[in-house]
């Protein structure tokens, strides 16, 4: 008999750590199977099953994971994120579509393999966004799913793109053939807002501002921050994020009205951050040079969305608003962090 296991893809980024963390305190979880392209740091090594080291664009390695495992459910957090895809537009493409791509296949083949279907669990962006202007942004109410899907970005268009194929191969795959699929996979998605994490700083993302301001002032450096000063996106504290996931993820199917859904906490504009971050650090030096193209991206993005559908369907609550997430997890963890 295969194991039965959960894979967690781009285990070794921001996210991941805080997934592996929260399951791994989870009673009565399958075993923790990890897939990234680079080696899982060694502090989350002992919470996990097994760690492997491989390009989710590796079909091969893939495989030999379906047949040495039965996956129970997948939280597919590789990916190549906002600011490093638009460098890298076909590479982004490669890895947020293809991989994925791979992936929901490969949770098809061990849907039909268990009869019965893989939850197959999908972080995507406010980035799938493009709201036409700044009057139109400013005078937008909180923005539903299916408002605005026009982004400017490569990857706004990857996780755009990614969330239909989710609910293809949950609902319409090979929808011509002369026998249908009879056990396609469970496809359940969350569109996060920008992520805060008080343990790990982020890299190749268009809302990093926000964590780099902190993590600079903590750390006693000077930090420019690349946006103006009114720029406005929604946020959440990264274990409201984890948090996010593993409700989705446990959410009964029958509740569950659509398959996409928003998920947000605050919304404050970067002076506030700034704010917020030189009350805590008293000497914090943070300035705003905005750039120009990093700024056209976020003024696509919309100040607010609206997340009453994963209220109403699976209790959607964040539990940090802006000033609990600034005095309760980021200053405290953040200050303790550069203290060691
Ligand atoms: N952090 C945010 O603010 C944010 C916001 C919205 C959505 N998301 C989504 O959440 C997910 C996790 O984001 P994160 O912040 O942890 O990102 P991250 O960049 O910290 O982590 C991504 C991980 O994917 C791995 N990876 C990249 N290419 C790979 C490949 N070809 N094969 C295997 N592994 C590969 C990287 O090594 C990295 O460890 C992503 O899908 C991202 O798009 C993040």
């Amino acid at each position: 008999m295969r194991k039965k296991i959960i894979l967690i893809t781009g285990a070794n980024g921001e996210v991941g750590h805080g997934l592996i963390n929260a399951l791994a305190e989870q009673a009565n979880t399958p075993d923790i199977v990890v897939l990234d392209i680079r080696v899982l740091d060694k502090a989350m090594r002992a919470k996990v099953h097994e760690v492997k080291v491989g390009d989710i664009l590796d079909t091969a390695m893939l495989e030999t994971l379906t047949n040495e495992y039965e996956i129970d459910a997948i939280f597919h957090l590789a990916a190549l994120l906002s600011t490093h895809a638009e460098f890298n537009p076909e590479q982004a493409h490669r890895v947020n579509v293809q991989g994925t791509i791979n992936l929901l296949r490969l949770s098809l083949e061990q849907s039909r393999m268990r009869e019965k279907p893989v939850k197959f669990i999908y972080p995507s962006s406010i980035a799938v966004y493009g709201l036409p202007d700044l009057n139109t942004k400013a005078a937008s109410k909180p923005i539903k799913e299916r408002e605005y899907n026009t982004p400017i970005t490569m990857y706004g268009m990857n996780k755009l793109y990614c969330e239909h194929l989710g609910r293809y191969y949950a609902r319409h795959y090979r929808q011509l053939a002369a026998t249908r699929e009879t056990h396609m996979i469970d496809f359940r998605c969350v569109r996060f807002p920008g992520l805060i994490s008080a343990t790990t700083v982020p890299t190749g993302g268009t809302s990093d501002f926000a964590p780099e301001m902190l993590h600079a002032a903590a750390s006693g450096k000077p930090y420019a921050a690349f946006v103006r000063e009114d720029t406005r996106i929604p946020f959440m504290a990264m274990p409201d994020a984890v948090q996010a996931l593993l409700k989705l993820a446990d959410a009964p199917r029958e509740k569950l009205s659509q398959l996409v859904y928003n998920v947000t906490s605050f919304s404050p504009a970067a002076a506030e951050l700034r704010d917020l971050t030189a009350s805590a650090f008293s000497g914090a030096k943070i300035t705003f040079e905005p750039h120009l193209q990093r700024q056209n991206i976020l003024d696509t993005w919309p100040a607010e969305v609206d997340d009453t559908a994963a209220e109403a369907d699976w209790g959607w609550s964040p539990q940090y608003d802006l000033l609990h997430a600034f005095e309760d997890y980021l200053i405290p963890t953040i200050r303790q962090r550069y203290q060691d």
